[in-house]
């Protein structure tokens, strides 16, 4: 049977996430979202995942030291950083930096489960210390030293920009984080899995993941929405550009998903998010033009926002430039990524899926001064 895409196609058993696509809820180990989102911190959430129960204060205490422990990232890869194109893409350079972490780490060949769940930890400390520097040296700006005292969230906003987070900001960037941090087998996840299933190692997978996320069709949308809005910048023109964009057939980008037939339950935060931080920011356009844009999609194609949507028009108004989004989503994904890596290497089958193979049969060699220039093939 083709299943182009696998749509629908059941891999794996996991017990990390599930995604009711019918009646748009996400379940993070058996807790709705919007549990998490509303009482929950990034840190239990991250600690959720991995061991399957919310920590009491003792463990989310050694926790969360123990993030803040792996925080600094190795000199070597930040001086390999610094001679990269100040023009990369920033997932790009995540990716590659992702991947040179492996070399100054003892445990990056080591398999075992209490190794990849040490690599776990330095990779989710250590990717917002990546992506903040990855803003800085291209700016020329002096690095930010990680603080101990603050929260994931808070301190990765502090490395980015240089100052401590508002309460306000730091709560509303956390819920991001939350929102973000799993959504069972997405392809980026799905990547890290199939990565692992080689019995390759764990910074591999998660290189492979980064390049996964920064698709268009996946992580990458949420730039694309930002770029969009701004493209069209005058509220006056945002029905005509959207009419224009589907009578040519254009996907608009933060809508539709794979596995949601109705609201996906991160955007119903997201919408609420860019709404207060625009009104709070004084930048309340780029929302109404949201507004726009989801109304019509939604009449003319029946099609709701994704979680990338409305986390553009907030990230923006945040201040936060629009090519960083896709990294700050990975910021929040390594936490189900390693999840995921953990789970497959717990009980491992290679995944090999089959083509249906569709080209010729019986062709023979032919030998060189015989052959006639054929049309290419893809
Ligand atoms: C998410 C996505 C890749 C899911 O893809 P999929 O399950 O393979 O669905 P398809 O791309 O085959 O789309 C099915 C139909 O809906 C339409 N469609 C899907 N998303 C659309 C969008 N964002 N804008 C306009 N039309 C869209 C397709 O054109 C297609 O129509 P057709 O059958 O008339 O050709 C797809 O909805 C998309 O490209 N969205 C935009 C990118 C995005 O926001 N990605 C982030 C996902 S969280």
């Amino acid at each position: 049977m083709l299943n182009k895409g696998l749509e629908d196609v059941v891999v794996a058993t996991s017990a990390i996430c599930d995604v009711k696509g019918d009646e748009g809820r996400l379940i993070y180990r058996g807790i709705d979202i919007h549990e998490l989102a509303e009482r929950a911190n990034f840190e239990e959430v991250i600690y959720l995942l991995w061991h399957g129960s919310l920590p009491t204060t003792a463990q989310l205490d050694a926790f969360k030291a123990d993030l803040v422990a792996h925080r600094a990232v190795p000199a070597q890869v930040i001086d390999l950083m610094k001679t990269f194109p100040k023009s990369a893409q920033p997932m790009d350079v995540l990716r590659t930096a992702v991947s040179a972490l492996a070399f100054y780490d003892a445990d990056a060949g080591d398999n075992s489960a209490e190794a990849n769940m040490r690599k776990a930890i330095k990779l989710t400390a250590q990717t917002a210390t990546l992506v903040a520097a990855i803003e800085r040296l291209r700016k020329d700006q002096p690095l930010v030293e990680p603080r101990k005292d603050l929260s994931h969230a808070a301190n990765f906003l502090y490395m980015l920009t240089g100052s401590a987070p508002d309460e306000v900001s730091e709560k509303t960037f956390d819920i991001a984080l939350i929102l973000h941090a799993d959504h069972e087998f997405n392809a980026s996840t799905f990547t890290a899995r199939q990565i692992v299933s080689t019995l390759a190692d764990f910074y591999g997978a998660v290189a492979g993941a980064c390049a996964s996320l920064s698709g268009p069709l996946h992580g990458g949308a949420n730039t694309a929405v930002m770029e969009m809005l701004l493209k069209i910048s005058d509220e006056t023109q945002v029905q005509a550009f959207i009419d224009d964009a589907l009578a040519t057939k254009q996907k608009i980008m933060g809508f539709g998903h794979r596995v949601y037939k109705t609201e996906d339950p991160r955007a119903t935060h997201l919408r609420r998010m860019s709404e207060s931080l625009g009104a709070r920011t004084g930048q309340p356009q780029w929302y109404r033009m949201s507004q726009v844009i989801e109304k019509t999609i939604k009449d003319k194609k029946g099609l709701n926002p994704n979680v990338d949507f409305y986390s553009a028009s907030a990230y923006y108004v945040m201040g936060i430039p629009t090519d960083l989004y896709t990294p700050i989503f990975a910021v929040s994904r390594i936490s189900g990524w390693s999840a995921h890596i953990l789970e497959q290497f717990a009980n491992n089958r290679l995944i090999r899926p089959r083509a249906e193979y569709i080209g010729p049969l019986d062709v023979h060699y032919t030998p060189i001064d015989q052959r006639s220039p054929a049309p290419a093939t893809v």
